[in-house]
């Protein structure tokens, strides 16, 4: 746990956070794009202490209402056609479960369907590894250690259109095509996958699938029956305007998987899908001994009620407006350094590319973030030549300018110490 600002988070709290030495920082990070409703908002934190005060503080796989409570909510939010949802703890816990489904689902079929198909550069955890790992038979009989078959296909990202221009194929169909015919030409034929896994509006991108592509991936999944899942661990519960991210593609897929911004606070995620998927595996087969923690289901409860009573999610898609107009001059000022500045609500991201390579700019990016930080606006450093805007949705639109004129001033600061 180390590579961001060395700052020492001692309170965070709403849209601020502070140190133990008076400094205090509007963030722009919601710890890592996961505390949507706010820091420490006082409901959840009730919830919390409520939750520890009232003597279950665990229970396995036996039954208890918080749970229950919040696994109805989650099938209630649900535009999946006749839902089931089951909890986690961590995100990539959501990811395994949901690969596992999705093999379990394809070897049903055909014995060699078991591949799975995702974006390159995308995100979803880091533990397949553990089920490689597991020695038990019964733990890993949807896994063929020997056969893994995990394929990818490049992600059809706007300003960096990795077929060609984006204006030939603004809808991005035929980029869905040419994904196809990628794969074929590797020998994959999708007779033999499983499931597709992705982010309808990746973190890195913070730019959803064009409606074509969309369309062209669901119609080849149901073709094959293949399943897929979209993975709104970051971009779900509101984030982008919308409870889900995939609200912005015009599709609707089989499986979802949740996290972070799920509770807002506490270890909590889920996997939320199609009935016949989830009911696939036999009972226990699925369970965690953590997953669905009775303190952890009421944060999550609550984070969810406060983001609705609170109409957080219309005032992400609001505030996101106002950041990103605010922040598009920029782009006029340095069109050689800024490749791109796009956003759907809280979930905006600035690209930066070398002048003279067009490749992405990671150390002029991260210099920029570490100087905002340094003027008392919280970023993390992504490493990958881009500047991430994730603020808690709560954040009040006057703070939220204001980040964003530090930021402008930061670019102001350091462009021309490169140029
Ligand atoms: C899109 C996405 N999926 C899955 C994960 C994994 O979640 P966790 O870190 O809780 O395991 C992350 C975490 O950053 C993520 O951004």
């Amino acid at each position: 746990m180390s590579g961001q600002p060395p700052v020492v988070w001692h309170e965070a709290a709403g849209y601020l956070v502070r140190d133990p030495y008076g400094n205090q920082w509007i963030d722009f990070t919601s710890g890592i794009v996961l505390a949507n409703a706010g820091h420490a908002h006082p409901r959840i934190v009730d919830a919390i202490r409520t939750a520890t005060e009232s003597q279950l503080l665990a229970t396995y796989a036996f039954a208890q209402s918080p749970r229950l409570d919040l696994l109805e909510k989650l099938v209630s939010l649900s535009p999946i056609e006749d839902s089931k949802a089951i909890l986690f703890s961590a995100g990539t816990e959501a990811t395994e479960c949901a690969m596992m489904l999705m093999r379990r689902h394809g070897q049903k079929i055909d014995p060699a369907k078991v591949g799975i198909v995702s974006f390159s550069g995308g995100y979803h955890g880091r533990t397949l590894a553990a089920s490689l790992a597991g020695g038990e038979a019964s733990s890993t009989d949807w896994l063929d250690r020997r056969q893994v078959g995990h394929y990818q296909i490049p992600f059809p990202f706007g300003p960096r259109w990795p077929w060609g221009r984006m204006e030939d194929d603004p809808t991005g169909e035929r980029a869905f095509e040419a994904c196809v015919q990628q794969l074929a030409s590797q020998g994959i034929q999708p007779e033999h996958i499983a499931g597709f896994i992705g982010e309808a509006v990746p973190g890195w991108a913070t730019w959803p699938l064009p409606h074509g592509f969309a369309a062209a991936l669901m119609k080849w999944a149901q073709r094959h029956n293949i399943i897929v899942c979209f993975d709104e661990v970051q971009s779900g519960c509101g984030r982008t305007g919308r409870w889900y991210g995939f609200e912005h593609c015009g599709v609707v897929p089989d499986l979802i998987t949740l996290g972070k911004g799920l509770s807002s606070s506490l270890p909590v995620s889920a996997v939320v899908g199609r009935r016949a998927i989830l009911d696939d595996p036999p009972p226990g087969s699925m369970s965690s001994t953590h997953g669905g923690n009775p303190v952890c289901a009421a944060a999550a409860m609550a984070n969810l009620q406060v983001l609705q009573d609170e109409r957080l999610i219309e005032a992400s898609a609001q505030t996101g407006q106002l950041v990103l107009r605010r922040l598009q001059s920029l782009k006029q000022r340095y069109p050689n350094h800024i490749l791109s500045i796009h956003g759907v609500g809280l979930f905006i991201s600035i690209h930066l590319r070398c002048p003279q390579t067009g490749e992405p700019n990671a150390a002029l990016a991260d210099a920029i973030a570490m100087e905002a930080v340094q003027r008392g606006v919280m970023l993390f450093l992504t490493g990958r030549g881009f500047i991430k805007i994730a603020p808690p949705l709560c954040i009040d639109a006057h703070a939220a300018l204001e980040g964003a004129q530090v930021l402008e001033e930061c670019f102001d600061a350091l462009i021309p110490l490169v140029d």
